[in-house]
């Protein structure tokens, strides 16, 4: 992967603790595979609650392996041993890289990254998991820009394999080159792709799940839908990718993507279903276990 090439004359980097803001859907799973990659993690959110919630999830994916065989209490203990949930920006000291997972709100973003600088080394390197908004925007508000670079994962976290990696205008080689290395030590796979709406994977995935809201919208029925998806391929139908992504985030992209860049970008039939699923009856996905489709609390439907 020639776009994924690791700045040459940069040294190894040295990275023992890494510390992840916003214990929520993606920091959880962000916490639990970098934990599982042997790496120290600090997880920081709002409160404590917040942040032991999001610890939690860890227990319950290596809870999971061991169920099936594939790990042993032991490192079950060492794992979560590996995973402080602190609601203090202080405990981030000493951290190596830090990678923010909060509200896709710039407001929130720029006050975590003032919060973060505050407390660690000028060699810290943040990575912001924003999906929609430019890291260049969001490196403005920073007062080491050249630290400053986008790591953008897929969820569920744990699963995918793919991380996005991008660049703002100051970004150094050294942040590259940190960004490059964590995303290997944690077994994923990086590409570097260019600053723009939606990155490369939610350029495609985006479009993917509009048509498949569009065909709803058009009188297909859902089950065709989705089994035309599987059929081309894919590993699920738009629909269920959607409440895997969650309704609402499709729907703040959509309201982003007009703000930004017009009426005339955005499908009004697509407007229309995402405003009734979320305002009018708070199907948000399988997060709320109300998508698409119906998500029991009992044995949820696993896609992947
Ligand atoms: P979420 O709402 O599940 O979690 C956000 C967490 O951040 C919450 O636990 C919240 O309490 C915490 N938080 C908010 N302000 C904070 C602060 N000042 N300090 C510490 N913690 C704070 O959101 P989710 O879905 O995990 O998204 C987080 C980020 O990841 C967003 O930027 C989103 O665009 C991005 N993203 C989301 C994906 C998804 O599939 N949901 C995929 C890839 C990226």
């Amino acid at each position: 992967n020639k776009g994924a090439r690791r700045p040459a004359d940069v040294p190894p980097s040295k990275l023992k603790r890494v510390g992840v803001i916003g214990a929520g859907f993606m920091g959880a799973g962000i916490a639990y595979v970098t934990a599982q990659a042997g790496l120290e993690v600090v997880l920081v959110d709002k409160d404590i609650e917040a942040a032991e919630k999001g610890k939690a999830y860890s227990h319950k994916l290596v809870s999971d392996q061991i169920m099936k065989g594939r790990a042993k209490t032991a490192d079950r203990d060492a794992l979560l041993g590996r995973i402080k949930a602190s609601a203090d920006y202080a405990d981030l000291k000493g951290c190596d890289l830090i990678v923010e997972a909060v509200f896709e709100d710039p407001k929130v973003k720029a006050e975590v990254i003032a919060k973060v600088e505050a407390v660690v080394g000028p060699r810290t390197i943040f990575g912001s998991n924003t999906s929609t908004l430019p890291i260049t925007g969001l490196a403005q508000t920073s007062q080491r820009p050249k630290n400053f670079i986008g790591i953008h994962f897929f969820s569920p976290v744990e699963k995918m394999l793919l991380v996005e990696v991008i660049m703002a205008k100051k970004t150094g080689k050294k942040a590259l080159a940190m960004a490059l290395d964590f995303v290997r030590a944690i077994k994923k796979t990086p590409i570097v792709v260019n600053d723009t709406r939606g990155f490369y994977a939610n350029r495609c995935v985006g479009n993917y799940i509009r048509e498949g809201h569009l065909m709803l919208m058009e009188g297909v029925p859902p089950a065709m839908i989705e089994a035309a998806g599987k059929q081309a391929g894919m590993p699920v139908g738009p629909l269920s990718l959607n409440d895997e992504v969650a309704v609402d985030l499709a729907y703040k992209v959509l309201k982003a993507t007009k703000a930004q860049l017009g009426e005339g970008a955005v499908d009004p039939a697509q407007e229309k279903l995402l405003a009734d699923m979320v305002e009018k009856h708070g199907r948000l996905g399988r997060k709320n276990r109300n998508g698409f489709y119906d998500y029991p609390e009992a044995g949820p439907k696993r896609l992947w």
